[in-house]
C-alpha cells in the first residue's frame, strides 16, 4: 500500500515519463505508530488510500543538520509525504529514467531543463533563461530598433521629402527588370510581407493589438498568423535563393562603390553619385540582407519549422534557433524597411521599374549613370526580354 503523496508523485511521474528520483530512492519505511490524532486514518480499511498529516509526523525533523541533504527516501522516513528532495532535483534539471525510446522522445525523462546561461540571461533553467532573453532583450530592444528605423525614415521623408527627378521624363524607356526578375522579386516580397507582419504581431501584438481586440480574437488571429508564418517561410526561402541568383551578377562590387558609400550616395547633398545597375547601397542590402541575414533567417526558420532532417528537435534546439531567428529577422526587417521606403514613396519612378519592368531614360541617367551610359553605348541591351510589349517605346 502506498502513502498518498508518494502515490500521487508516482502517478505524476508516470504521466510525464519521469521516474528516476523516486525509483532511485530506497523504499520508505512504514509510517510511525499512529498517534491519537492519526488513529482514524489508521483505522481505514486495508488497501484504501491513507492520509498522513505532515505537521504531526516528526515536525522537528528539520532540526537535523543533514536535513537539506536527505534523499527523498530518507525524507519520507522522517516526514512522509514531503517530496521536497525529489522536486529540488527536478528543478535543478535532473534527467531520470524513461521507458520511452530516446529516438522518439529524447527529453521524456527530463521535466525541467538543466541550468544554462544564454547571452543576456542569468544562470538558470534553460526555459527560464530563454524567457529572460526574449522578454528582457529581444522584445524591448528589437522593438525599439524597428521604431527608431521607422522614425528616422519618417523624419527624412518629412524633412527632405521624396527624391524627385531633376530633369523632365523623355518618354523613352529602358527595360530594368525582365518579367522573370519581377516575378522572383514579388514572390519574395509577398512572402516577406506575410512573414514580417505575422512575425511582428506574434512578437509585439500583445502590446498594441490585444488591448484593442481582446483575448479571444487575438488568440485566433495569432493562431492563424502563426500557421501562415510557417507556410510562407519555405516560400520565402525558395524565392530568396532565386532572387539571389537572379541579381547576384549586378551586385558584384565595382568601380565607384567605395566612393558612393563614402558620400552616402549623395543622399544628403542632393547630388546623386553615379553607379552601375545597382548602387553600393543596394549592394549592401543585397549582401547584408538577402545573402548574409537571409541564410541565418532561413536556416533558423527551417529549424523552427522542424524541416531540417536529421536534427534532434529538443527544447534547447528550439530556444537557440528562436533567439538567432529573432535577432536576424529584426535586423533584416530594419534593412528592408529602408529598401521598401526607397522602392515606394521614397524615390520617384523606382516602383514603376519593379511594377512594369521599365524606367524612363531620365530616371536611369539620374540614378544609375554608369548603367545608363552602358545601355546608350550598346553594351547592355535596352530591351532584354522577348517579345517587347507593344506599348513600350524602346530606345538604345
Ligand atoms: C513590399 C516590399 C518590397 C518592395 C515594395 C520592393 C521594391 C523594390 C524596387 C522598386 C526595386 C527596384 C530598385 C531599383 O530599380 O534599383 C527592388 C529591387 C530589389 N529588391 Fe525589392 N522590394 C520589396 C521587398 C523586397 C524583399 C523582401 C527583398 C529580399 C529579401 C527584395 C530584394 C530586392 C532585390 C535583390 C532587388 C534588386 C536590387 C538589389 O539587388 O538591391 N525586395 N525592390
Amino acid at each position: 500500500m502506498q502513502r498518498p503523496s508518494r502515490f500521487l508523485a508516482a502517478l505524476f511521474l508516470a504521466a510525464t515519463g519521469w521516474s528516476a528520483t523516486v525509483s532511485a530512492q530506497p523504499a520508505a519505511t512504514p509510517a510511525p505508530a499512529p498517534t491519537a490524532a492519526t488513529a482514524p486514518a489508521a483505522a481505514a480499511p486495508a488497501g484504501g488510500i491513507q492520509s498522513a498529516n505532515i505537521f504531526e509526523v516528526k515536525p522537528d525533523a528539520s532540526a537535523d543538520p543533514k536535513y537539506a541533504q536527505q534523499t527523498n527516501g530518507e525524507r519520507a522516513k522522517v516526514q512522509p509525504g514531503n517530496n521536497a528532495p525529489m522536486w529540488r532535483q527536478v528543478g535543478s534539471g535532473v534527467t531520470g529514467y524513461s521507458s520511452l525510446p530516446k529516438s522518439e522522445a529524447p527529453e521524456a525523462g527530463n521535466l525541467i531543463q538543466p541550468f544554462v546561461r544564454y547571452p543576456g540571461s542569468l544562470l538558470t533553467n534553460a526555459g527560464e533563461a530563454w524567457r529572460q532573453v526574449r522578454n528582457n532583450w529581444l522584445i524591448p530592444y528589437g522593438g525599439a530598433l524597428l521604431l527608431i528605423v521607422v522614425g528616422a525614415i519618417a523624419l527624412f521623408y518629412f524633412g527632405k521629402g521624396r527624391i524627385n527627378l531633376h530633369g523632365a521624363e523623355t518618354g523613352r524607356k529602358i527595360e530594368r527588370f525582365t518579367p522573370f526578375e519581377r516575378s522572383a522579386h514579388w514572390a519574395n516580397a509577398i512572402a516577406f510581407c506575410i512573414l514580417a507582419i505575422s512575425g511582428l504581431i506574434m512578437a509585439f501584438g500583445k502590446f498594441f493589438l490585444l488591448p484593442v481586440m481582446g483575448l479571444t480574437l487575438f488568440g485566433w488571429l495569432t493562431y492563424l498568423l502563426k500557421n501562415m508564418h510557417n507556410f510562407a517561410g519555405p516560400l520565402f526561402a525558395v524565392s530568396l535563393v532565386i532572387v539571389f541568383f537572379t541579381f547576384v551578377r549586378d551586385n558584384m562590387p565595382s568601380r565607384g562603390d567605395i566612393g558612393w558609400l563614402l558620400k552616402g550616395g549623395g543622399l544628403l547633398s542632393g547630388k546623386e553619385v553615379p553607379s552601375h545597375r545597382f548602387n553600393a547601397g543596394e549592394k549592401l542590402v543585397f549582401w547584408g540582407g538577402v545573402f548574409f541575414l537571409g541564410i541565418i533567417v532561413v536556416a533558423s526558420g527551417l529549424v523552427l519549422d522542424k524541416l531540417i532532417p536529421g536534427l534532434i528537435y529538443v527544447r534547447d534546439t528550439m530556444q537557440v534557433a528562436h533567439m538567432v531567428h529573432a535577432v536576424a529577422t529584426v535586423l533584416m526587417m530594419a534593412m528592408f524597411i529602408g529598401h521598401i521606403y526607397i522602392g515606394t514613396i521614397g524615390m520617384q519612378g523606382a516602383y514603376d521599374g519593379m511594377k512594369t519592368g521599365y524606367v524612363d531614360e531620365t530616371w536611369a541617367r539620374e540614378h544609375h549613370e554608369y548603367w545608363y551610359d552602358d545601355v546608350k553605348a550598346g553594351k547592355i541591351p535596352a530591351q532584354r526580354s522577348e517579345p517587347a510589349p507593344p506599348s513600350q517605346t524602346v530606345q538604345a
